[in-house]
């Protein structure tokens, strides 16, 4: 069974989520979410969240290409995670292309999918504050 990990915030969800969800678990055939926590969120991403992450956790959970969702607490915990979930890919996003390429060394691919133009988390908010 082939293995596919990716990591994100994942607030306000929407279908560039959605279609970055489904691609990642098409490269195998089973789809790990590293949802950021409520505190990696503030602390660390200078994120401010609509959803809480037991909300976003549950709104992932019903997605029918998400197989398990696990806290992302820090930004140093990857490497340990590519050997605890037995990963074959590590996939994310383009606009973090380059970023995590060291994880190659712990025996996975890394891979960058294209993102869906024109729709992000941030650009509902402000859409929404203009109206
Ligand atoms: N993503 C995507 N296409 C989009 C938006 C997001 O493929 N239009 C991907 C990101 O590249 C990432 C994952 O979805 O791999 C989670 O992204 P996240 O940062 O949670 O979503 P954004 O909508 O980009 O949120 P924000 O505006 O807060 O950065």
């Amino acid at each position: 069974m082939k293995r596919v990990i990716t990591y994100g915030t994942f607030d306000l969800l929407h279908y560039g989520h959605i279609n970055l969800l489904r691609r990642a678990r098409a490269l195998g055939d089973y789809l790990i979410v590293a949802l950021s926590t409520d505190r990696f969120n503030s602390v660390d991403k200078h994120k401010k969240c609509y959803f809480s992450y037991d909300e976003r956790k549950l709104l992932l959970e019903a997605i029918r290409y998400v197989d398990l969702v696990i806290p992302e607490e820090n930004w140093e915990q990857k490497r340990e995670d590519m050997h605890l979930y037995h990963v074959d890919t590590f996939v994310m996003g383009d606009d973090w292309t380059g970023k995590f390429d060291f994880l190659k060394q712990e025996g996975v691919d890394v891979v960058y999918l294209p993102r869906t133009p024109e729709i992000s988390t941030t650009q509902i908010k402000q859409d929404l504050n203009r109206n």
